[in-house]
């Protein structure tokens, strides 16, 4: 019998300790540290590694080939994914409880199906009796999805093998288990060691893997950030669970551009696809009203029309209250104290709101003079022309720099129906085409101030 050693190893980052410790000296976690075993099964080193079946190569003899992407039947995810799933490749997504993981799942199986062939949905967290309801919640019926109840990545995988599904679901990786590992589920090392089966597993015969992770309360996937370095792709599912819009966004994607959002929304009938999100995302916006403007962001490739709003009111308490919702909250920190020095505006005393309306959440610069003319709008009780759109990026000396894809801002902000816009002048001297829209270009807050409030 090999020797049982007793570790214990922190389930945020992984580091690894002889003895119990309350605080990881590594990532200054506390209470992370979970006893595990190592060496309760010795692994018998793969006949592979000494036969040399790689063989090297020179770059130039090697042919890309073609990636084989299959379409999931929504528009969205499939450009979230960079085009459709690719053949063999492990996705997986994360997201609070109760988000809509496994109602995503469902659909994307459903439209996999449809097109590829049988598709395999595994779940440790539900029966197939609840599986069932939700399906028919969502009016999905189909002979290719195929329903297992597991939790042993050994049975997973022999159903696996014998199925042969054109995709596999694993709800969710804390719930799978190998026997090759003494640890409990949703342990750091059984989570490891089952994502990188799955993703073995995936490369040998071809399947698209999807992984539901969940997410701890700071918002990364749950167990060890190692997770995100075995897979392919990361997406994140989140939202308010208030609102019914869901974003789900690409954090690292091997085969795609990453900051790629796609939009859903929520409905009785599952998720929905949102086509204009801009629209969307201005439809309840009320005009004329103090703090409150619109700013062209651009998430991944794609352009995405947002209100920022904005409350500033004189402060009851002796520490004034600065609250970021949907925006970084050191960049609004910094903003104000760019709008005190170089604006000159009082905003020592006052509580300052910033909120990105939707339940978005945006961390781009270029919306930067969205910020600051929100904040500048509610201190002087003034609305922002409803017909003015802007964007740009703004430096600790009051200066607006110009950002990326302009043009394809100033074209969504004409799509939706506005007339102006303010930009860097350092985009503005580079734009092909006005869309219709009447160009400002600016160089300094001051200036963007001037001409919005003049
Ligand atoms: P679910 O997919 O179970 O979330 P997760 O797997 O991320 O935990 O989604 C659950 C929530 O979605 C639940 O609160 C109910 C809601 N929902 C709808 O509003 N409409 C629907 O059609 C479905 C299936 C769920
Ligand atoms: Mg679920």
């Amino acid at each position: 019998m090999p020797k049982i050693k007793t570790i214990y190893q922190c389930q945020t980052c992984g580091y690894v300790s002889p003895k119990w410790l309350g605080r990881c000296p590594d990532c200054g976690e506390w209470n992370g540290f979970i006893e595990e075993r190592k060496g309760a099964v010795t692994r018998q080193p793969s006949r592979d590694i000494h036969q040399g079946k790689s063989k090297p190569r020179p770059l130039s003899s090697i042919t890309s080939g073609y990636e084989k992407r299959a379409s999931t039947g929504s528009k969205e995810l499939d450009r979230v994914l960079g085009g459709g799933v690719v053949s063999g490749s492990v996705i997986l997504i994360g997201g609070d409880p109760g988000i809509g993981k496994s109602t995503l799942l469902l659909q994307t199986l459903f439209g996999l199906s449809k097109v590829c062939g049988p598709v395999l949905y595994i779940s440790g967290e539900e029966s197939p009796e609840q599986i069932k309801l939700r399906s028919e919640r969502l009016s999905i019926d189909s002979e290719d999805i195929i329903l297992i109840s597991e939790t042993s990545l050994e049975s997973i995988m022999h159903h696996a093998n014998k199925v042969v599904p054109k995709a596999l679901v694993i709800d969710s990786i804390q719930t799978v288990y190998t026997e090759e590992v003494v640890s409990a589920p949703g342990s750091v090392s059984q989570v490891r060691d089952c994502a990188s089966k799955l993703m073995l597993f995936a490369k040998r015969s071809g399947i698209p893997v999807f992984i539901v992770g969940h997410v701890t309360k700071e918002g990364a996937i749950a167990g060890p950030r190692v997770l995100e370095h075995i897979v392919d792709t990361v997406l994140y599912f989140e939202g308010d669970r208030g609102h019914a819009y869901r974003i789900l966004r690409t954090v690292k994607n091997r085969f795609g551009s990453t900051n790629e959002i796609g939009v859903f929304e929520m409905s009785d009938a599952g998720l929905k696809e949102v086509e204009n999100p801009s629209r969307i995302f201005l439809y309840e916006r009320h005009v004329n009203v103090s703090g409150s403007t619109v700013v062209a962001s651009i998430e991944g490739t794609r352009p995405l029309m947002v209100e920022i709003q904005s409350l500033v009111s004189q402060s009851t308490f002796g520490m004034p209250r600065r609250t970021a919702m949907g925006v970084d909250f050191n960049r609004v920190n910094l903003l104000v104290a760019v709008l005190e020095k170089r604006v000159g505006l009082h905003l020592g005393g006052m509580d300052i709101f910033v909120n990105i309306v939707g339940g978005l959440r945006i961390s781009e610069p270029a919306i930067d003079l969205g910020i600051i003319t929100a904040i500048t709008s509610s201190l002087r009780d003034i609305s922002v022309s409803p017909y003015v759109f802007m964007f740009g990026e703004v430096g600790l000396s009051g200066e607006v720099r110009a950002v990326t894809q302009a043009e394809a801002r100033l074209k969504e902000g004409a799509s939706i129906g506005f007339k102006q816009v303010l930009l860097p002048s350092g985009n503005a001297g580079k734009i092909k085409s006005n869309y219709g829209l009447e160009i400002m270009g600016v160089q300094t807050v001051e200036e963007c101030l001037e001409i919005i409030f003049h």
